[in-house]
């Protein structure tokens, strides 16, 4: 834990971060790719089980076949599949399985991560998973989760005008 508790540079980071839809063609340099990598390893998960599973999308095959399913991977030389194994993940005496919770933290660690790199990203759910599931060989037991288009953002991109809508504390929030 941080000693610096004066520190506001995740708060400022995550009030700075927005979807980035409009990459620069480079690819993300490795040392990049594998910090980004790192963090969603770094995730918390329910009985630390770690059913989560990242397909890193590079081939001109894989971002091909990937632009064919949906417009939302834009024109991002990555694309991160994100999914969660059913056969691993914690189940609650109530039914509840974590498996999708799980690997969304770990997306949302990378996406906090790669913008710490300069590498902009969209969370992306835009996409029929059936399609997704056939294109690309995912067995019966992973659930598919998002993708996350990534890229190094290009001159041009811009936030959307509703990265400025936020809903107010009060309304999101209740102290009991
Ligand atoms: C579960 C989920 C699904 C989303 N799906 C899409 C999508 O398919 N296409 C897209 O362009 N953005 C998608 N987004 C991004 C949201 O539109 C975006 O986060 C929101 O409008 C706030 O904007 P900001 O991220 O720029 O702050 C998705 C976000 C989440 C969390």
């Amino acid at each position: 834990m941080t000693k610096d508790t004066e520190s506001t540079a995740f708060l400022d980071m995550t009030r700075e971060r927005w979807s980035v839809r409009r990459f620069a063609p480079e690819q993300i340099r490795e040392e990049h790719m594998r910090r980004i990598l790192e963090a969603g390893r770094n995730a918390p998960s329910a009985c630390n089980y770690q059913p989560q599973r990242v397909l890193v999308l590079q081939s001109d095959e894989a971002i091909a076949a990937v632009r064919s399913i949906t417009h939302w991977a834009f024109n991002a030389p990555t694309v991160l599949l994100v999914c969660a194994n059913l056969a691993e993940s914690w189940k609650n005496a109530d039914g509840a399985d974590s498996a999708e919770v799980d690997a969304a933290i770990a997306l949302d660690h990378m996406m906090m991560e790669a913008w710490e790199c300069g590498v902009g990203s969209t969370w992306v759910r835009g996409f029929d998973e059936r399609v997704v599931r056939r294109a690309f060989n995912i067995p019966s037991t992973w659930k598919i989760v998002a993708m996350m288009p990534m890229g190094y953002p290009a001159d041009s991109a811009k936030p959307s005008n509703w990265h400025f809508r936020r809903k107010s504390i009060e309304e999101l929030c209740q102290v009991l």
